[in-house]
């Protein structure tokens, strides 16, 4: 599904990401970790081509992509939810959901009936006509997610949507997701709640300081001596695999 090879970024004169190679495999989870500042949302932006990186190659799908706009990323199936959720707080939840779909939607009318249908998707049904500014965190993030879903994404990253949520969101948002991937939809995951990670991911890439430094089960890579020592801690590995 995307291939990424040897990408490298700095802003000014830190290097946030060195030589980054992976790949993710059709209908796949995939976990990505790593502590704050080690570069998981810098990599999403460049793969969505918000930002450019200085060096490497993305092959989405068997098209090279790096040198895209973002725009055309999205149109070909390349979509991130954002790890600061914000709304067009002016706005209805259904138009907020809508402005995804405008990006294949031939009318307005059109894209309304696919925002209808993502809102239902994420459990928002019955708030389309709320002001988005009045949704609680939890359904700010099911409209994040449903505005996503308006793209038509077949690789989709999810930068931190589990952040903030209590227990049983929680395990609604990892049902939908699953959902999501049962329905042909290849998965991306940022998430510090490793404990929901290990419930959801296929396989987990870890990050640190720019460089990828484990990568493998969930059970691996939460077991992986760098992985501890440079985000876990040994209490916190040894509880969640305990
Ligand atoms: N536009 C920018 N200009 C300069 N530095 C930046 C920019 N964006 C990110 N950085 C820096 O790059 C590093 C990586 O940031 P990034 O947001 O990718 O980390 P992250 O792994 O997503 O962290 P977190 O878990 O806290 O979200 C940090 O040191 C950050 O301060
Ligand atoms: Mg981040």
């Amino acid at each position: 599904m995307i291939a990424v090879s040897k990408v490298a970024k700095r802003f000014g004169g830190l290097a946030v990401l060195g030589d980054v190679s992976f790949s993710v495999a059709a209908g796949e989870i995939v976990g990505l970790i790593g502590p704050n500042g080690a570069g998981k949302s810098t990599l999403f932006n460049i793969l969505c081509g918000i930002i450019r990186a200085d060096d490497g190659e993305i092959t989405f799908e068997g098209r090279r992509i790096e040198r895209l706009q973002p725009h055309r990323i999205c149109q070909l199936g390349l979509t991130k939810t954002s790890q600061i959720v914000r709304v067009f707080a002016g706005m209805s939840v259904l138009e907020n959901a809508l402005v995804g779909a405008l990006l294949h939607a031939r009318t307005v009318s059109q894209a309304r009936v696919e925002g209808r249908a993502a809102l239902q998707r994420v459990g928002l049904a019955g708030s389309e006509e709320r002001l988005a500014s009045d949704l609680a965190l939890v359904d700010r993030m099911r409209l994040e997610l449903a505005r996503a879903l308006c793209t038509r994404p077949r690789l989709l990253l999810i930068d931190e949507l589990m952040a903030g949520l209590n227990a049983s969101e929680v395990g609604t948002m990892l049902d939908l997701l699953r959902a999501l991937r049962d329905e042909g939809i290849t998965l991306i995951v940022i998430e510090h709640n490793m404990g929901a990670l290990m419930r959801l991911c296929d396989r987990v890439l870890a990050l640190d300081a720019g460089s990828i430094v484990a990568e493998g089960t969930p059970e691996a890579v939460s077991r992986d001596p760098r992985v501890v020592e440079s985000y876990l801690g040994e209490k916190f590995a040894r509880a969640l695999n305990s």
